[in-house]
């Protein structure tokens, strides 16, 4: 039931801050430490390399996962498309565990790869928002991600949830193999909640960014460095599939090589910037396409902003941030598509899962 909502779509977009606290609560035990399945956290130590197997949305949620557990618990990771993955698939180290991550836990694709991997003897962990899906099933161990039945075939809740519980699975293997860290990671997702919160307040102010930026133009570029990068795919597929505007997620230093020739008058750019070590370079980004001019807008994070920053997050811990910039590009999307009446929930030529391959 989407209640008072005008679509399912803004009611998921809400819903997330609820969400953070649901998967906190999910994954705590009594003193507070992050509580996960012994053999999921046995299976994460045991092995010698991650690969991710997902598909879209999902795929962009594994990007940030590869962060988070190379980061953190100094495994390496693999991202795969899994459509890709089937007839091309990489060298495998000596022992692969396979995670797949589907909010549907239906995705033929993904399933394909699943199938083929367990014929070669080797251990899955499905993250999945459906517990007794087929990926859930199949696998050999589960974990879900609480966020409730998601209706919009545009997926929001169930990635910002993909993202907080690969962090606790990152963090759950970190501690099992005894590496130091130097956050509360549960204390960390809270603040994230609470600047989710934050965030869909802020509507008003979004809407008129859609409105200023995105009402007429027939393409749009989403630019940012490192894990802000990942966040731009899924900020332009987002606008793409609900909205029908042509948009492109690139890597703030990838765009002289190339991409930079589709620069006009009038094109929107828009800029993430929360990471401190990349602040600089993505700034002179901006610059070198509002030089071209591009209608660069910037949305930043509180202790980064400029004046002339369109949008400012709330401090987040810096591994967490693509948890809150994807909130307004979400958002972004959501009022793009609405004034430019498009059906929102039920995008066209699109299914909320796809079971064939
Ligand atoms: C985008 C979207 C799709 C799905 C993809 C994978 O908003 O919803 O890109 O993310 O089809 O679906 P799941 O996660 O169900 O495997």
């Amino acid at each position: 039931e989407k209640g008072t909502y005008p679509h399912f779509m803004l009611k998921e977009i809400d819903e997330q801050p609820f969400v953070m606290r649901k998967i906190i609560q999910e994954y705590q035990d009594e003193n507070n430490q992050i509580k996960l399945d012994q053999d999921v956290r046995e299976a994460m130590k045991a092995c010698d390399r991650v690969y991710i197997v997902a598909c879209g949305t999902s795929y962009h949620a594994g990007l940030v996962g590869k962060e988070f557990i190379e980061k953190l618990a100094k495994v390496p990771v693999e991202v795969h498309v899994a459509s890709e993955f089937s007839y091309n698939m990489p060298l495998l180290s000596e022992k692969p565990l396979f995670v797949f991550i589907s909010q549907s836990g239906e995705t033929a694709d993904s399933r394909a790869v699943l199938v083929k991997i367990k014929e070669m003897g080797y251990p899955a962990l499905t993250i999945t928002n459906v517990p007794g899906s087929t990926l859930s099933r199949e696998a050999d161990y589960t974990l879900n991600l609480y966020a409730g039945p998601e209706i919009a075939v545009a997926s929001t809740k169930a990635y910002t949830a993909q993202i907080a519980v690969l962090a606790i699975l990152a963090v759950d293997t970190a501690q099992a193999k005894g590496i130091e860290l130097d956050f509360d990671p549960l204390q960390e997702l809270a603040i994230v909640a609470n600047a989710m919160e934050v965030l869909t307040d802020q509507k008003e102010a979004i809407e008129d960014l859609a409105r200023n930026y995105l009402e007429t133009t027939r393409n749009a570029f989403f630019i940012g460095r490192s894990s802000d990068y990942y966040v731009c795919l899924e900020g332009a597929l987002k606008l793409k599939e609900i909205s029908y505007i042509q948009a492109e997620g690139f890597a703030g230093g990838e765009l002289k090589h190339g991409t930079i020739a589709l620069i006009e008058e009038g094109t929107p750019v828009i800029a993430l910037a929360t990471q401190t070590d990349v602040n600089y370079a993505i700034r002179s980004n901006v610059q070198e396409v509002a030089a071209r001019g591009a209608n660069a807008m910037v949305i930043s994070m509180k202790g980064l902003e400029q004046d002339s920053d369109a949008f400012v997050l709330p401090h987040v811990h810096e591994l967490l941030t693509p948890l809150a910039t994807v909130v307004p590009l979400q958002l972004l999307a959501y009022y793009a598509a609405l004034h430019r009446d498009c059906d929102v929930d039920k995008p066209r030529n699109l299914a909320k899962s796809v079971t064939v391959e």
